[in-house]
């Protein structure tokens, strides 16, 4: 029988990764990376040290508080943690860990790449083209909007929304506008100095700004952030843009304004009920659709995974892992 720590992962990680897993811990992979059902995510709380886990697995207080649990640690493959119910975990005493920073820049640059493809209508003229509708250049074709100069509203101060701002004023010279969390500390004024940004109250932020985006963490006060009255502030050409947690925006809400014409448009990455893509959401054409591929690059999904592996070895090394997830929110 093993002496190392039992690791049960609950989906494919990168194979460089997975790799390292073997050589240092007695791992088991989920080798279908099919989603692991209730069933086996109870049998893996009972059969492992650590479980491995990512925002597909939901780890309730009926899953950490299971009797016979042997799990101490969950290692998170991801920055977000609102799939773990991190009081349970306190009161049970499994250390929850995350992997804060190695996605920052790719998330920043999907988050650009949604309001791109939304301002410039790329998704449209990609589907008309393969299609085979596109019948030749001329003057009024898919006209979208000008990003260039435009105003960024940055819902959330954290790495992430940071990561943007830097991108739209030195990439695009927008002019930003950055809320964070209520009673939330604000970025250092030499910061915002640097990219000539504001930081303001939410309402002011949605009033003035063509392009929203979200960098805020899901949490009880974020939940349905973005709801009617929030898109009732917004300009008729805004657009909505998230890369952070579905449930921040009331999705019905957001349907609603969009069909009324309410808003301008929206590009979405995160949405209320993984993969659940609302049927009415896909029909509208101004409107981008990405299947949550934030931090999704080799470069980014490899350190995720080593971040994670660091994790693991401190935490069976008795030392304190390097990520640590506070039972607190923090930006994402
Ligand atoms: C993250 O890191 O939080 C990504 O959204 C995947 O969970």
């Amino acid at each position: 029988m093993s002496t190392r720590p039992r690791v049960v992962v609950t989906r494919r990680w990168p194979a460089a990764v997975e790799r390292v897993l073997y050589e240092e811990f007695d791992t088991v992979l989920n080798e279908h990376d099919e989603p692991m059902s209730r069933a086996a995510l109870e049998a893996a709380m009972c059969s492992a040290d650590a479980l491995c886990i990512t925002v597909s697995d939901s780890m309730d207080a009926a899953l950490l508080d299971i009797v016979d649990a042997k799990v101490r640690l969950l290692a998170n493959f991801g920055v977000g943690f609102n799939h773990i119910d991190l009081a349970a975990a306190a009161r049970c005493g499994i250390v929850v860990t995350n992997t804060p920073g190695v996605l920052t820049e790719c998330t920043a640059d999907l988050a650009m790449t949604l309001l791109l493809m939304t301002a410039r209508r790329t998704g449209e003229g990609e589907r008309e083209l393969r299609e085979g509708g596109w019948t030749g250049w001329r003057p009024t074709h898919l006209v979208g909007t000008k990003v260039t100069g435009k105003t960024l509203g940055i819902v959330g101060a954290g790495r992430i929304g940071l990561a943007l701002a830097h991108r739209a004023k030195f990439g695009f010279d927008m002019k930003i506008l950055l809320a964070g969390r209520s009673g939330g500390a604000a970025p250092a004024k030499e910061f915002l100095h640097s990219l000539d940004a504001e930081y303001c109250a939410l309402e002011d932020l949605l009033k003035r700004s063509d392009f929203v985006s979200l960098h805020c963490p899901s949490s009880d006060q974020t939940h349905h952030l973005i709801d009617a009255a929030a898109f009732e502030l917004m300009p008729q050409h805004a657009i909505l843009l998230n890369t952070a947690r579905g449930d921040i925006v009331d999705e019905a809400a957001l349907l609603a304004a969009l069909q009324c014409g309410a808003i301008g448009g929206a590009g979405l990455d995160v949405y209320e009920a993984e993969p659940q893509v609302p049927e009415q959401l896909q029909r509208l054409p101004n409107v981008v659709l990405l299947p949550h591929l934030g931090s999704s690059s080799q470069e980014t999904r490899h350190a995720m995974g080593m971040c994670a592996v660091a994790n693991l070895r401190a935490f069976f090394a008795g030392e304190t892992p390097p990520d640590i997830v506070q039972n607190s929110r923090q930006e994402h």
